[in-house]
């Protein structure tokens, strides 16, 4: 069965529901679902993953520190034998959301995953239709998993 790994750091009650949104959305497809905090997160959760699915609150004009502590811990056991993972990113900012595209975008064209989907930035005040969006990403990631076409 097909594993999909989600990393989602989520600080806040909304981006928490974000989370809960993705996962509900995966959990739609007969896929092996393992979430994780990017603390958590490690090496090993990539290299038993089919797909990636990330999700962040822009700080600062970046990446949660969390996401990228991450990274910094993943990149070099990873680089070699993860190119071509499949992934897909979301990212809830206050007011803008690139610069953590950014980030996020060259870290993992380092890393040569292939994104399977256009980023979704849910910028500005909260919106409800934010839960509905990552639902979809998550159905989205999960389904293609399951159907082998990533
Ligand atoms: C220290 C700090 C720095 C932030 N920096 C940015 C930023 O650079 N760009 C941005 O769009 N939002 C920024 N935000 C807003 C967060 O992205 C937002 O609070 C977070 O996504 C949670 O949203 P929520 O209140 O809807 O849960 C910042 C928030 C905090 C607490």
């Amino acid at each position: 069965m097909a594993r999909l790994l989600v990393i989602v750091h989520a600080p806040s009650p909304n981006t928490k529901r974000l989370f809960e949104a993705v996962l509900a959305g995966a959990h739609e497809s007969a896929i092996d679902i393992v979430a994780r905090s990017p603390f958590e997160a490690g090496p090993d959760d990539v290299l038993a993953a089919d797909g990636i699915m990330l999700g962040t609150t822009e700080n600062l004009g970046y990446m949660s520190g969390a996401l990228k502590d991450f990274f910094d811990r993943s990149y070099y056991p990873c680089l070699e034998q993860t190119q071509g993972r499949p992934y897909c990113l979301f990212i809830r900012a206050g007011h803008d959301g690139t610069g953590t595209r950014r980030g996020v975008e060259t870290i993992v064209t380092g890393l040569r995953w292939r994104a399977v989907q256009e980023p979704i930035i849910l910028r500005g005040d909260w919106r409800e239709d934010f839960v509905q969006q990552c639902h979809d990403l998550g159905a989205a990631m999960a389904a293609g998993l399951e159907a082998g076409i990533f």
